[in-house]
């Protein structure tokens, strides 16, 4: 199906969709397995239909919430290291998600065909996503374009994700029993959240030089051999020299949570999808979940990723 959504023929495509009520804000729309706003629905179908992948380019995808500001700040930076000078890292001035942009929070929303020629400053092109490894583009899926995917204990998944929303939906709140209860039912944006984990972690399985799967609690506890993998895989190996000069380790630090947090440029200022850029950094950490959910949801919970990812050989 090749269709850029006029209004009137989304309308009508929308008005057939399994709908829930969404976490905060806009109603959810069910389509191709997962849970979208009608804005993002738009945009998402328009990147289907009409991204054009080069064999180059990178992509960076992941579930909302499961360290994408993080991926896209290591990745822009090994990608590109010798691009510009070190001093002059483009992450000090600008934030993560202006440097490597959304495909359907971004580049497609209200625009069908986005000028992606002058976008990314710097070559091989670098995009992001959350959409599920299913619904990308064939382009994607079929050319030697590389897919860098990141995830994280659910549990964290559910408290980031509820902390943002109450952050972002400003004097709005929810509680965490109705956040529990719609996670739980995989009612939440980009959700199910298994169903988008476990398509990425198959195909990753089934072609590790395309998709490399990072989660989040690996990274953290030793980012530097990631790192390792991560330029590896890119195609652009630390060399012995940039490993004797530190570059890993400058690399890592310049990411860190502690230093991406505290720059000017993401103190201020709004992503284009009307987030604050201080929406993305909070706490960084693995396990708060532990400081939130009570004995019950977290015996649910277990069970559920238990269920869930039975048989996958994935485990958090
Ligand atoms: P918490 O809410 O648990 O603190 P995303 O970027 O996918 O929206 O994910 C946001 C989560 O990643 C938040 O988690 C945020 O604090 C954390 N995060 C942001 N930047 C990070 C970084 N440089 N290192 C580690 N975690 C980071």
């Amino acid at each position: 199906m090749m269709w850029s959504p006029r209004d009137s023929d989304f309308k009508k495509l929308v008005q057939t969709l399994p709908k829930e009520k969404g976490w905060l804000g806009p109603d959810l729309y069910f389509y191709q397995g997962f849970w979208y706003p009608t804005r993002i629905l738009k945009a998402f179908i328009s990147f289907q239909n009409h991204f054009q992948a080069f064999n180059s380019d990178i992509i960076v995808a992941t579930f909302p919430k499961c360290g994408t500001t993080w991926l896209k700040a290591l990745t822009f930076s090994t990608l590109y290291r010798n691009q510009f000078p070190w001093d002059e890292n483009p992450l000090l001035t600008f934030g993560p998600h202006q440097l490597v942009r959304f495909f359907e929070h971004d580049l497609y929303l209200n625009n069908p065909f986005p000028d992606l020629q002058n976008v990314c400053v710097y070559q091989p092109r670098l995009f992001s996503t959350h959409v599920s490894y299913t619904s990308l583009p064939t382009s994607i899926k079929d050319s030697g374009c590389k897919i860098v995917y990141i995830c994280r204990n659910p549990m964290d998944m559910l408290i980031s994700f509820w902390q943002f929303m109450t952050k972002v939906q400003d004097g709005e709140s929810l509680s965490l029993d109705e956040a529990f209860d719609k996670f739980y039912h995989g009612i939440i944006v980009h959700g199910p959240c298994f169903d988008h984990v476990l398509g990425y972690w198959k195909a990753s399985q089934e072609n590790p030089n395309k998709i490399l799967f990072l989660k989040y609690e690996d990274l953290k506890e030793d980012t530097g051999s990631h790192l390792k993998n991560l330029a590896m895989f890119l195609g652009v190996p630390f060399t012995d020299d940039e490993e004797k000069q530190g570059v890993i380790e400058k690399i890592a630090k310049i990411c860190s949570f502690e230093n991406l947090k505290e720059l000017e440029v993401n103190k201020k200022g709004a992503h284009i999808s009307r987030v604050p850029h201080t929406g993305f950094f909070r706490k960084g950490e693995v396990g708060d979940w532990s400081n939130y959910l009570t004995p019950f949801m977290i015996e649910c919970l277990e069970k559920l990723i238990q269920e869930k990812l039975n048989g996958s050989g994935l485990t958090f």
